[in-house]
């Protein structure tokens, strides 16, 4: 699961946002499906500490054995700036295989409207499915709303040109500037990707019929949230949106994933008894760990100070890297994000944000 590829090539896309086109050394390909994310591996913690941090694959299957992905800077940030200032051309660089369920599946024969909502660094994993549809499903039609602060923020923007020139009409680019350079007019807006917007948008595109049409999204909370109140308005089955988060919410709220078993059902943190520390059995890979987790660690913080080898990516509840399933006792999740309903009922929970409620748990990982 673990790979060292090269950097083959790099691409300024904006002043702060670059795109790292990576290989294996072999040139074999690594099997992706469009939207999904590479974990990097990287030595820039304190004292050469390897940190991880996911990032969203822009590329698409059929441009293996090519993997790129896009890195915007975050102010503060500890590998965002390391890979902005440091990353060169020849580099190796550490990665976990690719994983995500944020993902599209091309279907040569499908004919349906895809529509993608973005903003700022979010349009990366929307940019590989867009890509895959286009090259992949001939009878499809996507149409993306990306949100930036001006016309020079925007990733991709030449790529993105292109590609709707040579669409045929099949891709459709809305372009939404809270503070643009210059007027506005056509398929660029003025203003905040709000559901206001996004309803005018989607009322004037009549290849996308609202209640047929599939949603992705990928942005700052706020612009999912807005997002989801307009498809709300729309009546868009839940079914048929998807969204990825790439930082954790504010709300803190509090989940305790159900035991598959039905005994206990879902509890909340305040509900599920004394802080303590409990011991916990994780199966991993055909070995048994026993781990004593103190109040104030997660699972994985207790494992990995043990050595314990387990996945895990976004360590914030994100990305699942880290799922496992319940097979007996109570766990409580700080953040639950990654899980769809019916993954919490079977008993999915993330070890990253996860802790034990009861002495009896046990999680089977992989
Ligand atoms: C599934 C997934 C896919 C992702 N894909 C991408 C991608 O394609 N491109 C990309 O650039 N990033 C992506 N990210 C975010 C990325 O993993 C890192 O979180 C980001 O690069 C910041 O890491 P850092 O070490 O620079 O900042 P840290 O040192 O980890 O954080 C510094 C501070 O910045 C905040 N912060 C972290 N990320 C953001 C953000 N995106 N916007 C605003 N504040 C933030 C943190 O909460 C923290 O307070 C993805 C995250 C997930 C979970
Ligand atoms: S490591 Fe990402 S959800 Fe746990």
């Amino acid at each position: 699961m673990y790979h060292s590829l090269t950097v083959v090539a790099l691409t300024q896309e904006t002043p702060d946002a670059v795109t790292i086109h990576l290989e294996r050394p072999d040139r074999q390909p690594l099997a992706c499906q469009p939207g999904q994310f590479l974990t990097l591996i990287l030595p820039c913690g304190p004292g050469g500490k390897k940190e991880r941090r996911a990032y969203s694959l822009s590329s698409t299957p059929h441009e293996a054995p090519r993997l790129s992905v896009t890195v915007k800077r975050v102010p503060g940030g500890l590998v965002s700036n390391y890979l902005l200032d440091t990353v060169r051309v020849g580099q190796e660089i550490e990665v976990m295989a690719p994983i995500g369920n944020f993902t599209l599946k091309p279907s040569p024969k499908a004919a349906r409207s895809v529509v993608l909502v973005g903003a700022g660094s979010g349009i990366t994993p929307l940019m590989s499915i867009l890509k895959a549809v286009l090259k992949s499903e001939p009878q499809s039609y996507v149409l993306l709303v990306y949100g930036n602060r001006n016309e020079e923020s925007v990733i991709f923007k030449e790529q993105l040109q292109q590609l709707e020139a040579g669409s045929n009409g099949r891709l459709q680019v809305e372009h939404v500037y809270s503070q643009p350079l210059r007027p506005t007019s056509g398929h660029q807006h003025t203003g905040r990707l709000n559901r206001t917007m996004l309803l005018r948008i989607l009322e004037q595109r009549h290849q996308f019929p609202a209640d047929q049409a599939e949603y992705y999204m990928c942005g700052p909370e706020g612009m999912m949230e807005e997002a989801r109140a307009a498809l709300d308005l729309l009546r868009v089955p839940a079914a048929r949106i998807h969204r990825e988060s790439f930082v954790a919410s504010a709300d803190t709220s509090e989940v305790a994933a159900a035991q598959p078993n039905g005994h206990g059902d879902v509890t909340t943190g305040a509900a599920a008894g004394a802080p303590a520390t409990r011991s916990v059995t994780i199966q991993y890979e055909g070995s048994e760990y026993v781990l004593d987790v103190p109040p104030n660690k997660t699972i994985l913080e207790t494992a990995l100070d043990q050595d314990i080898d387990l996945p895990y990516s976004c360590q914030a509840g994100l990305c699942t890297a880290c799922r496992g399933k319940c097979l007996s006792g109570k766990v409580h999740l700080d953040e639950r994000e990654g899980l769809s309903d019916s993954e919490m009922k079977q008993g999915y929970v993330l070890v990253c944000v996860g802790h034990p409620m009861t002495d009896d748990v046990v999680i089977e990982i992989g």
